[in-house]
């Protein structure tokens, strides 16, 4: 450790050593093979729990023991790879989110990231006793400081506040928390929603006698990303598209390379059946659904809360598996604003080499300016 080198990440009673979190890729992106690699390479790695399950057996008859089994098996996979810090991306618009949150602390994942929903009550099998003592790491994801606010008001009511924020702008990929016209709106940049947000945790810092780390991501791809966003307050980053162009990524190799074709001006905005606008690449099975065409499918299970699967043009959860098995003519790729710049596959390890390389090189340039 050097006058110059990137800062740790401090959630709670955790540190990462690179102050990076890869974000959860639903749908069998981001499972235990690209998180137990980012762990190991110093950040945190993060398995998404969305659709973990649907590539067992049994998914269509029993759905949620399926999806419990996956997220177990995928936690104890990547424990037995690495000692790093291993975290579980949940959904709160899955309909089991309730069961994988139990999976994921009773498997002992070191912290749980909660989105596509705010987080406001407390789970029932999560004590406030439990997340007051770091016991249960649950660090909601939100897309603004109003968001931040009503969460932490709405936890002091049981006794306590989170330990974390991630802090997820409008050029991320995926699920967007953001309206349409807000999306290019600069008024809803990353900056100046992580200025709001930081103001808004002032208050709840002061209540709760520690720091309430706000962790920001969306569009962030270099380590001079990474050192702009520091400088402006955040304590770490969460990145999820530059993942994908991993070895390690668990997707099919036709996913990747959706990545190292795609053009800037294949990057579209498309309302999914979820309720909230996503961000992916054109491809020939979104230009179809974009153009009014229904893909038929049987819903077993209504795995979304949200999902209206009666006028749902297509099952969003199996347009995504089918991608992640390379069946891109029958689904489509989440991916985030950047995705277009990727032009090469690297390890994980090399990618966390060259963030922390242009990360501590902007940092020597800004300090001897
Ligand atoms: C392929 C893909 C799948 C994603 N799936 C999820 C998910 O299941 N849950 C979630 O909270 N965010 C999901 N995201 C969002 C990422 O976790 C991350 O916050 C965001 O993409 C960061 O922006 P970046 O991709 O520009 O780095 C997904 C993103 C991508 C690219």
């Amino acid at each position: 450790m050097n006058a110059f080198s990137i800062p740790e990440l401090h959630i709670g009673r955790l540190t990462a050593r690179i102050p990076i979190v890869q974000g959860g890729m639903g749908v069998g992106v981001s499972l235990s093979g690209l998180a137990s690699a980012v762990a190991e390479a110093g950040g945190i790695g993060v398995i998404a729990a969305a659709g973990i399950g649907m590539l067992e057996p049994d998914f269509d008859t029993r759905f949620q023991e399926a999806n419990e089994r996956a997220l177990q098996r995928e936690i104890s996979r990547a424990r037995s790879m690495t000692s790093g810090l291993i975290g579980v991306n949940i959904m709160i618009a899955l309909s089991d989110h309730e069961s994988l949150l139990h999976t994921a602390l009773d498997s002992g994942a070191d912290v749980i990231f909660m989105g596509a929903g705010l987080p406001l009550k407390i789970p029932a099998m999560v004590t406030p006793e439990r997340i007051q003592s770091g016991d249960a790491m649950i660090v909601p994801i939100v897309s603004s400081g109003r968001a931040v606010e009503i969460i932490c008001r709405s936890w002091l009511r049981s006794g306590c506040l989170p330990y974390a924020f991630v802090l997820e702008g409008p050029l991320a990929g995926g699920h967007l928390g953001f309206r349409k016209n807000q999306i290019d709106d600069p008024a809803f940049s990353l900056e100046r929603l992580l200025a709001e947000t930081l103001d808004a945790l002032e208050t709840f810092r002061q209540r709760a006698g520690r720091d309430i780390p706000v962790i920001a991501g969306g569009g962030v791809y270099t380590g001079h990303d990474v050192y702009h966003l520091m400088e402006r307050g955040t304590a770490g980053v969460q990145m999820a598209t530059r993942f994908v162009t991993t070895k390690e990524c668990d997707a099919h190799d036709r996913f990747r390379e959706a990545y190292l074709r795609a053009r800037e001006e294949d990057l579209m905005i498309i309302d999914s059946p979820v309720g909230l606008p996503g961000r992916a690449l054109r491809n020939p099975f979104l230009n179809d659904v974009t153009a009014g065409e229904r893909k038929p499918f049987r819903c077993p299970w209504k795995c979304l809360r949200t999902c209206n699967f009666r006028e749902a043009p297509y099952c969003i959860g199996m347009a995504l598996a089918n991608a992640k098995q390379g069946l891109l003519e029958e689904g489509f790729v989440f991916a985030g604003s950047n995705a277009w710049r990727a032009d090469r596959i690297v390890s994980v390890q090399e990618l966390m080499n060259e963030l922390v390389g242009e990360y501590e090189k902007v940092m020597q340039e800004n300090s001897v300016a």
